[in-house]
């Protein structure tokens, strides 16, 4: 008889791999993110390298971030990325009307994010402007960073200082196009969508489509639609979603101070994921029934109110346990969809929304949610282990989500799954069945005393990761007890 919750593993059908961009991130220039979390300025007081600040740089390259998106977000449907190349003092400003209405001096441009994320070892996602862009213009930004022949594109590159191309293989085209990305009807993107596309051209391109947001299926279905005939212009469909504690925009809950309803409701809210991406696949199958395109969810994680006292629009806010245990949930449903999911990307990496870091002055946290991705890295480009999970429910006030979620793969010869226990109150034992026996059993957790728990500026860190004691594997099984509140990795070899 195992136990009531049981985890059970297909070693031997795991030949599915989790591509590594499903742990990318996402960069707009939104707040703080851009402007004082990446690029502080060769002549500021923050150590930095060629001003980019040095600690950022190192947390980044620490946690292997495999992709970056940017410039935005809804930024990047006003973005002209002429303005933002050659010296710093000819370039002129930009109005951020989306987010705050702050001026920016475009000190911050194509040069400035390639060379950054070639300084970190990032693939690059570039979103290109439709809102208030031509196809012309992109095609010229194309050109200017991607191509090695003779044009006037590539000798403006080389007159700004950069003689190689870039290596730039994912576009998206187009951001929220049905909302801030210029308020479309799905059919009239679909067809701006063809145009761009056509002329977007180069080896490899991964040329992503703007999809839906939730489960706005009929998006999904009409843009598809429009696409009939021409999927080769399309390899990615994209989707957000971000969880609310609440569902509603004016009061959406605090990101610190909260009680176990509020956790709940984040909770369950996050795990409303699965269902639409599943709906969303269901879609892509009638239209692609290759599994052709991907599903690219660039865009998801917590939106709470702005932190009080900080600037409207600049969507900062802070990162506690709950965050630790959204990420992971998240993680584990990208891994287990990861034969359709190709990429994700959290929003947004620094100082803005559920950040990995957050900064402030000299100073730099790594997030709950930094710990999370950190642990979890095991599964970047790893095999896929197929997994059947029974799982007791955690019930709040007469509703009842599933306490338990896990996902598990396996990378040269070590098998990891991650668990997550939704529960805040209870330790929950578990089996794992695991089809074999292995020499060596390892585990690590990240949970804090309290679920409100975060890591504040000049404080010891509350949340980080730490070895998890775990028994002996007895007869094929493992029996272990998930604590409460907390997401385990346990690494078998
Ligand atoms: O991430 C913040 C914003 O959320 C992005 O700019 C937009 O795409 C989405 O609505």
């Amino acid at each position: 008889m195992f136990a009531q919750n049981n985890l059970k593993l297909d070693i031997d059908s795991s030949n599915i791999k989790i591509s590594k961009e499903i742990y990318g991130h996402f960069s707009e220039h939104l707040g703080t993110c851009i402007y004082e979390g990446i690029y502080v300025g060769e002549d500021s007081d923050i150590p930095n390298i060629k001003g980019y600040r040095k600690d950022v740089v190192e947390a980044i390259k620490e946690l292997k971030v495999p992709v970056l998106r940017w410039p935005g977000g809804c930024f990047a449907d006003t973005y002209h990325w002429k303005d933002g190349i050659g010296p710093k003092e000819d370039r002129p400003s930009i109005v951020n009307v989306f987010w705050g209405g702050v001026t920016e001096d475009n000190s911050f441009g194509t040069h400035e994010f390639l060379d950054f994320c070639e300084l970190t070892g990032i693939e690059p996602y570039l979103s290109i402007n439709v809102g208030t862009g031509t196809v012309q213009e992109a095609v010229e930004w194309v050109e200017y960073v991607t191509s090695s022949n003779q044009s006037p594109m590539t000798e403006l590159r080389k007159k700004n200082g950069r003689e190689k191309p870039w290596d730039v293989k994912f576009w998206g085209i187009g951001n929220e196009n049905w909302g801030c990305g210029g308020d479309m009807a799905p059919d009239y993107y679909a067809n701006l969508f063809r145009n761009y596309s056509s002329y977007i051209r180069g080896n490899d391109f991964q040329k992503v489509i703007c999809g839906p947001s939730g489960n706005d299926v009929v998006w999904t279905e009409t843009i598809l639609e429009g696409l009939k005939g021409k999927n080769h212009l399309a390899q990615g469909v994209s989707m957000h979603y971000y969880t609310l504690p609440t569902a509603n925009w004016s009061e959406k809950g605090s990101s610190t101070n909260f009680e176990e309803e509020m956790w709940f409701s984040t909770l369950r809210n996050t795990m409303y994921i699965e269902d639409y991406i599943k709906q969303h696949l269901a879609v892509m199958d009638k239209y692609d029934p290759e599994g052709k395109m991907k599903l690219i969810v660039d865009e998801w994680g917590t939106w709470y109110d702005k932190l009080p006292g900080t600037k409207e629009g600049f969507l900062q806010q802070q990162n506690t346990v709950r965050d630790a245990l959204v990420a992971g949930i998240n993680l584990n449903i990208f891994n287990n969809h990861a034969d359709r999911i190709s990429m994700a990307n959290i929003a947004q990496i620094v100082n803005v929304l559920q950040s990995v870091i957050l900064t402030k002055d000299q100073e730099m946290v790594k997030t709950p949610t930094y710990q999370i991705f950190k642990m979890y890295n095991v599964h970047q480009d790893a095999n896929l282990i197929p997994i059947n999970l029974e799982t007791e429910n955690y019930e709040y006030n007469g509703e009842v989500i599933p306490a338990l979620t896990a996902s598990a793969s396996q990378k040269n010869g070590v098998t990891s799954i991650t668990i997550t226990n939704a529960n805040p109150n209870k330790a929950i034992p578990m089996d794992l069945q695991l089809g074999r026996d292995f020499k060596s059993v390892k585990g690590k957790i990240v949970t804090g005393k309290e679920i409100t728990d975060y890591n504040h500026f000049g404080e010891k860190e509350k949340v980080f990761i730490s070895d998890f004691k775990i028994g002996k594997i007895k007869n094929e099984v493992l029996a272990l007890k998930v604590p409460a509140h907390a997401v385990i990795l346990i690494q078998l070899q």
